[in-house]
């Protein structure tokens, strides 16, 4: 490459033309495996650019494996046989040690069960599920030869956008949506079609672990936002808005994961301002808007967006089956289209049979019913977790809505250990490290009472507090 060859010298971007061209010369062979790459000097002379956009670029090669450094040597090239561990840099490398983390925690198998922010599966519509099975068959009988289009099924989408515009101040056509399989999959697409390296992106602290483990992947820098029981500190977001110009914020405003807290209206309507001043687009995540114990939450953010600066994401896993996976994106078309090459590169579209039997069901007055009584049930559970932690001392606030209390134990013991002590005891939980972008909050611990039934929520609740 010479000089002329970069697209725009000026540009912000020009440190990841270099790792492109860096990267097609190691493929082609110009240097060999273990081989001494240019000094950041010399290669800044050659391509005439300044040392540290060298230097930005070869940290993301060393990030993505492709080089390694030997102490005040220089860079090499890294052998291609080295296992993959050892070849990635530490802060993916890390963002893999703590998944597994808390997929081993998730796997842990404790009678107490505060771990998973699930329904107990005895409270999900179970009993009449199979007719609306049945009844799709009936209706489609080829629906199980028949791929779904990768936008998602027309008579789904329409149906969840006159629900949204009638419920929820979403105005919004079928166009504007996009069926994904869970949440999960929708922020993983967002931060593939919005991320590159070394991006910007505010995210909550704490927040929801997959969307921090899958915006490192992409390489995202993230900025953390903290979440209080009355919002944010608009004037922080405002900051930090000025100051790193993000690309997105990811923001779960409404019975937060895991602290329940809801972010009020005045708030919503302060943000979207924020969001088109500075540019930055709101990634509203919705999954637990349903759950509320006593008053309906405030309207989405959402609804309080003119000019397309916030994507919206509901997922209906956590209270109709998080077994079929549906969930949906609605957003404007320029950004629906980047969307739809990413979501046909993923899977080409959520599986047809999962959403026709998902629309019956949505469209059912089951549903409603179903919700008024899951509503009840899990209030119940919330109570008694909250009964059996009133001698303790410990400081968290009564959610209003989601699957989980979110407790500060105020303790200097380390959490592994109380994690093990636990674990003997048959009980698990969440460290709430795990939900900080920054890994600490190690006082912090989410307790979800959704899992099981009063009287485990009891005896387990006793054993925990037992260990202090
Ligand atoms: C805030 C939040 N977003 C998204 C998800 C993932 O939802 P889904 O199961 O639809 O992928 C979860 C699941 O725990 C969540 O807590």
């Amino acid at each position: 490459m010479k000089p002329s060859d970069l697209i725009t010298k000026n540009s912000s971007r020009l440190f990841e033309q270099i790792y492109d061209h860096m990267m097609n010369r190691i493929e082609r062979g110009d240097w060999k495996e273990n081989e001494k790459l240019p000094s950041i000097r010399a290669l800044a002379e050659e391509l005439n650019v300044h040392r540290l956009t060298v230097f930005k670029a070869y940290q993301l090669l060393k990030q993505n494996g492709k080089v390694y450094v030997r102490d005040k040597s220089g860079y090499y090239v890294m052998p291609e046989n080295k296992p993959l561990f050892q070849r990635l840099d530490y802060p993916i490398l890390s963002s893999y040690v703590q998944k597994s983390h808390l997929s081993e925690i998730h796997g842990i198998p404790a009678t107490y069960q505060f771990s998973q922010a699930l329904i107990d599966p005895t409270l999900l519509p179970n009993y009449y599920f199979s007719e609306y099975v049945k009844k799709v068959f009936d209706l489609y009988p080829k629906v199980l030869g028949t791929y779904s289009s990768v936008q998602g099924d027309e008579e789904l989408r329409e149906s969840l956008a006159c629900y949204f515009s009638v419920h929820e101040g979403i105005q919004a056509t079928s166009d504007d949506l996009l069926i994904t399989t869970g949440a999960q999959q929708a922020i993983d697409l967002i931060a593939k079609v919005l991320i590159k390296p070394q991006d910007v992106i505010l995210i909550e602290r704490p927040t929801y672990s997959a969307a921090i483990d899958i915006f490192r992947q992409q390489g995202g820098r993230m900025i953390p936002v903290e979440i209080h029981p009355d919002g944010y500190c608009l004037e922080q977001v405002e900051l930090s808005m000025k100051h790193y110009r993000p690309r997105l914020f990811y923001l779960n405003p409404t019975f937060h994961n895991p602290t329940g807290y809801t972010v009020p209206q005045e708030q919503r309507k302060q943000l979207v301002d924020l969001a088109e001043r500075y540019q930055c687009l709101l990634v509203e995540d919705d999954s637990y808007r349903d759950i509320y114990f006593g008053e309906e939450p405030p309207l989405p953010i959402y609804s309080f967006d003119t000019d397309g600066w916030v994507m919206y994401v509901r997922s209906f896993s956590k209270y109709i089956a998080p077994g079929l996976r549906i969930s949906a994106v609605v957003t404007n078309p320029s950004l629906m289209k980047h969307l739809l090459t990413a979501k046909s590169l993923a899977d080409n579209g959520t599986p047809l049979l999962n959403q026709k039997i998902f629309l019956h069901y949505f469209k059912s007055e089951r549903l409603r019913k179903h919700l008024e009584k899951l509503r009840i049930a899990l209030n119940i559970r919330k109570d008694v977790m909250e009964e059996e932690l009133r001698e303790t001392g410990w400081e968290w606030l009564s959610p209003k809505g989601g699957l989980n209390l979110w407790i500060n134990l105020k303790n200097k013991e380390s959490m592994e250990e109380l994690l093990a002590k636990s674990i003997e005891q048959s009980i698990s939980f969440v460290p709430g490290s795990i939900f900080d972008p920054n890994r600490e909050l190690e006082s912090w611990i989410r307790l979800s009472f959704s899992y099981i039934n009063e009287k485990q929520i009891r005896e387990g609740m006793k054993r925990f507090v037992n260990l202090f």
